[in-house]
């Protein structure tokens, strides 16, 4: 649902029958153009930060709880302020506010009794990151104003991800939320945690579009992949002990001695390995106005996690195929964690709402399923709104 900042306010005195004026937070969901699954072997990401987003209205409060709504699932959340530090994760949305609030208590930052009242537009499961966009949300809400230098909200967030909500993420998403920029792509090292803001053509149109399937396996596959990364590591560092990360290994020495690494954990390392190299090569051809070639550089990376990583779906897989035959498009990816989500494609401007009629006609019928589009215009990193 389109969330519109000014009536959030007038919904959270609403909910919580008070009179007080909040203070809003917005946090930026985003989309990754390329360089999938490197940010957790410490390589190249490149995400734009997205207009939709997750805003978090907070004001104090007399009643001693820790108290949260979300407008979303139609759910409220209330512990007292006092079991916060000690409070486990109940496997549901709460985990991701109060993973957060633990994370600044363990920073020092003290937490009063608050209402927060959540209102999202960023699709959950998509693969636009709806959950680092409430995180970072509810990061800023609870800091009212104190300071945290950015990379430290962008760390605690993602520990509060991978410790408490219990998926061992990388740093793209916490990160493209903090750090988005209005008209800018991120280029993230995240092995130095430095990102570079690069042009993206203005002739191109980035569309993402919605699949609406998310299979389950999503979480215990990353794990899998990331366990199967380190596996691949372990290998190469028999070869050469200077390689502490797949970031550490270059596309032709890779190539060179591949055969000593068992064939699961080859075929992750060769996707992130050449999925890291495309992201240079893809910033440099942004930069170069190459349509053709980030096009093909799309494709590319598709296809390394369609039979490298094996992250892919017959959904996803089926929209890119059927996008890439279309006319004015450059080219056509899954974007995101994978099993599902959205696609994100380059398309020429003046091609494409013919691109999302072909695209949804032949999607209603394979899959019964009509899928939704999302126009990305690279917008700005989180910040207070009102
Ligand atoms: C999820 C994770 C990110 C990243 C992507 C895949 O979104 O949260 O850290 O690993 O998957 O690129």
């Amino acid at each position: 649902m389109v969330v519109v900042p000014n009536e959030i306010v007038d919904q959270f005195r609403e909910h919580f029958q008070s009179a007080v004026t909040p203070v809003v937070y917005r946090a930026p969901g985003r989309v990754n153009l390329i360089g999938e699954h490197t940010d957790y072997n410490l390589g190249y990401v490149f995400p734009i930060a997205l207009s939709l987003a997750c805003y978090v209205s907070i004001a104090p409060a007399s009643h001693g709880l820790f108290r949260a709504f979300s407008r979303d699932l139609a759910r409220d959340f209330s512990i007292p302020i006092a079991d916060l530090p000690a409070a486990e994760p109940r496997h549901e949305w709460s985990d991701y506010i109060v993973g957060v609030a633990q994370q600044l208590l363990k920073l020092g930052f003290p937490i009063q009794p608050c209402d927060l009242y959540i209102a999202s537009d960023v699709p959950a499961g998509s693969g636009l990151s709806s959950s680092a966009a409430l995180e970072v949300a509810t990061a800023l809400a609870l800091l009212g104003g104190r300071e945290l230098p950015p990379l430290e909200l962008a760390l605690l967030t993602q520990r509060a991800e991978s410790q408490f909500v219990g998926m061992p993420c990388g740093i793209m998403d916490q990160y493209t939320s903090v750090f988005g920029r209005q008209g800018a792509a991120l280029q993230i090292d995240c092995r130095s945690q430095t990102h570079q803001y690069v042009q993206l053509p203005d002739t191109v149109q980035i569309v993402a579009a919605n699949s609406l399937v998310k299979h389950e396996l999503g979480t215990s596959a990353y794990r899998e992949r990331v366990a199967e990364c380190k596996e691949a590591v372990a290998a190469i560092a028999d070869i050469d002990p200077g390689v502490l990360s797949l970031r550490d290994v270059s596309l032709e020495f890779f190539e060179r001695i591949q055969d000593s690494v068992p064939l699961i954990p080859r075929k992750r390392a060769r996707h992130i390995v050449s999925d890291t190299q495309r992201v240079v090569d893809f910033a440099l051809a942004s930069r170069h106005n190459d349509l053709l070639e980030m096009g093909r550089l799309f494709v590319a990376s598709h296809r390394s996690m369609q039979y490298d990583y094996e992250i892919t779906c017959d959904e996803v897989d089926f929209m890119v195929d059927t996008a890439i035959k279309l006319p004015g498009v450059y080219g056509s990816r899954m974007t995101g964690g994978g099993f599902g989500g959205c696609t994100v494609t380059l398309v020429k401007p003046d091609a494409v709402d013919a691109f999302q009629q072909k695209l949804t006609q032949a999607y209603r019928e394979r899959y019964n399923l009509t899928p939704v589009f999302y126009d990305c215009e690279p917008a700005a990193g989180a910040g207070r709104m009102i």
